[in-house]
């Protein structure tokens, strides 16, 4: 058996929205006491991965439930689904990544299914799950030299760190925080173009999420909730805000595959405290 060292676990998959860029920006906006962590937008959990312990309990949601779901299979049997992602790793081609997208949503068992999301995640294009009207992924493959399909170590970390957490598929509005948590909020952007994608799940994230969103927090704010915010630095996100304390932090983007093409884009930090 192959014994790892044990290292700081870190998103195990890209993605969209990811805020690997900026994580020492959020780092100092950080309240200075936190009790239990929410992180209702969990996506890849960078932040997550930085803070869980300095917090007494954590809670991860988001409402992409095969994302989820493979939070819970690392979470729950390690050995098997580092095993089942071995296999795909040894297997891969491009003619076997379209296999198994093709099979994909059709996996009833969380381990088999999660292992194939990984998979997936960690070889289509530029990391990014998009799905059809049906709810069927439909990213095409990528073309990485060495997609690091597999990174035992990593996943052993992360369910480590995961064995403090709760974590859930649901809506943000489903969370219960008490007076001293920390809730850390990464709504999909509210779109700076028309093209600016929304749809991590089939439901999207448009306007009214975003007020509801903001109306949410007003309450945990009014419950003495320390509540941080990440969106994109647009009129309509300082407008919903202007009752908050906020700043714009530049937020450096990969644009495409090859890391040489970098853009920056304005985001806006937004806090209650
Ligand atoms: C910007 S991403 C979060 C990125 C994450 N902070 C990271 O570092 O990877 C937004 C996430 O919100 C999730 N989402 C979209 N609508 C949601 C909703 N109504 N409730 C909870 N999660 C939702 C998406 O599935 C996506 O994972």
């Amino acid at each position: 058996m192959k014994i790892y060292d044990k290292q700081t676990p870190r998103p195990f998959i890209k993605w969209a929205g990811g805020k690997r860029m900026i994580l020492n920006e959020l780092l100092t906006a950080l309240p200075v006491k936190i009790n239990d962590y929410y992180e209702p937008f969990v996506g890849g959990g960078a932040l997550f991965f930085k803070i869980y312990k300095t917090a007494k309990y954590c809670y991860l949601s988001d409402l992409n439930s095969v994302l989820i779901g493979s939070y819970n299979a690392i979470k729950t049997d390690t050995v098997t689904l580092i095993k089942k992602l071995q296999y795909h790793a040894l297997n891969h081609t491009t003619k076997y990544y379209y296999e198994i997208r093709e099979h994909f949503s059709q996996s009833d068992d969380l381990i088999e299914r999660s292992a194939k999301f990984i998979y997936l995640m960690k070889t289509c294009y530029n990391g990014l799950y998009r799905v059809n009207k049906s709810n069927k992924f439909n990213t095409p493959a990528g073309n990485y030299k060495n997609p690091g399909i597999c990174d035992s170590a990593n996943l052993y970390a992360v369910a480590e760190a995961l064995q403090m957490t709760d974590v859930s598929c649901q809506d943000f509005e489903y969370i219960t925080p008490k007076k001293g948590d920390f809730v850390y909020f990464d709504p999909p952007y509210h779109r700076v173009q028309n093209n600016s994608f929304v749809k991590y799940t089939d439901i999207g994230f448009y306007e009214q999420e975003q007020v509801k969103l903001r109306d949410f927090a007003v309450m945990l704010g009014n419950r003495g909730v320390n509540v941080m915010i990440s969106n994109s630095d647009t009129a309509f996100i300082r407008e919903l805000y202007s009752n908050f304390k906020s700043r714009t932090i530049l937020a450096p983007r990969i644009i495409n595959c090859k890391t040489s093409r970098r853009s920056s884009v304005l985001e806006r930090l937004i806090t209650n405290y």
